[in-house]
């Protein structure tokens, strides 16, 4: 497998050119009359965009990387094997269906290239609705519309935005968030739920939030993401503090500006207990 020959900053321009592309195929289909049908769960939903979406990616990635595997969130695996591939693709669509369903104007379209052993080389999410595109390269910086991107240097609970989601079994399993965001309310200046993980971790990035954490995404949510806040200053880890699949395929994953980190897992650490009061913060 050879890594060298591909020029990866020509590969981001083009990461980025289709994350464009499809994100003004989102648009097109936003304001017209639609249908979503649901997925692994009555709360998982996908429509029409997802998966036109998807297929315009999916070709012009081929075409542009043929001898690259290709993972899609609605499709599953395109082109070579993953095994035989020097890098492979994560494709979201359209992070944020819930949201776009409902004509909620937050969403995205996330692409990533990564080696086999998972860690992102570069990514792109781009918000259409905002005209946004964040893009990252390991060793390359961060950007946000061709501006730097850096977090932020908040290092107490106390003055930080956290953001979070949900899962989509969220109606019957255990750890479904509930007790965790309310652990997180009574320490921080706020919580939000956003809707796209894709765009929850480029928050972060930018330093309009400080930390992010949640339970269920999957890698084409997460795995672009990872390397733009990496880039900008971030940490990422799993809810232990450690670099597993959980970490890096999204499914128990905790992101912060770093300076915030230890103080954010000790706060995913009391887990299920039930959420207490803490000390006030304010000063009259
Ligand atoms: C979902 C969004 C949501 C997150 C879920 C994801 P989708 O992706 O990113 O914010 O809470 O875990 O699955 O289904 O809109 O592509
Ligand atoms: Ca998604
Ligand atoms: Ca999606």
């Amino acid at each position: 497998m050879n890594h060298n020959s591909l020029d990866l900053f020509e590969a981001l321009n083009t990461a980025e050119t289709i994350a464009r592309q499809a994100g003004t195929i989102l648009r097109s289909f936003y304001e017209r009359p639609r249908q979503s049908i649901t997925k692994s769960t009555v709360i998982d939903l996908v429509t029409e965009a997802d998966k036109t979406s998807e297929a315009f990616i999916v070709k012009a990635l081929r075409e542009a990387f043929p001898n690259h595997h290709i993972n899609g969130e609605e499709g599953g695996g395109y082109g070579p094997s993953a095994e035989d591939a020097p890098y492979q693709w994560w494709v979201d669509p359209l992070d944020g269906t819930t949201n776009f369903a409902h004509r909620f104007p937050v969403f995205a379209v996330s692409l990533a290239m990564s080696t086999p052993d998972h860690h992102p080389v570069l990514g792109v999410v781009h918000n259409p609705m905002y005209d946004e595109t964040y893009k990252g390269l390991r060793g390359g910086g961060a950007m946000l519309n061709g501006r730097p991107l850096h977090v932020s240097d908040v290092d107490t609970l106390a003055e930080a935005l956290a953001v979070t989601g949900f899962p989509y079994d969220a109606w019957t399993a255990e750890d479904n968030n509930a007790e965790r965001i309310g652990h997180f309310l009574v320490r921080t200046q706020g919580v939000r739920r956003v809707g796209s993980a894709a765009l929850d971790i480029c928050t972060v990035a930018a330093g309009r939030c400080d930390l992010y954490w949640e339970r269920g995404p999957q890698p084409w949510d997460v795995q672009a993401g990872i390397v733009i806040v990496e880039e900008a200053g971030g940490k990422v880890t799993d809810y232990e503090g450690g670099w597993s699949e959980d970490a890096y395929f999204g499914h128990r994953i905790v992101v912060s500006n770093s300076l915030l980190h230890e103080q954010a897992l000790d706060v995913i650490r009391l887990g299920d207990a039930a959420p207490r009061p803490v000390l006030a913060h304010g000063t009259d």
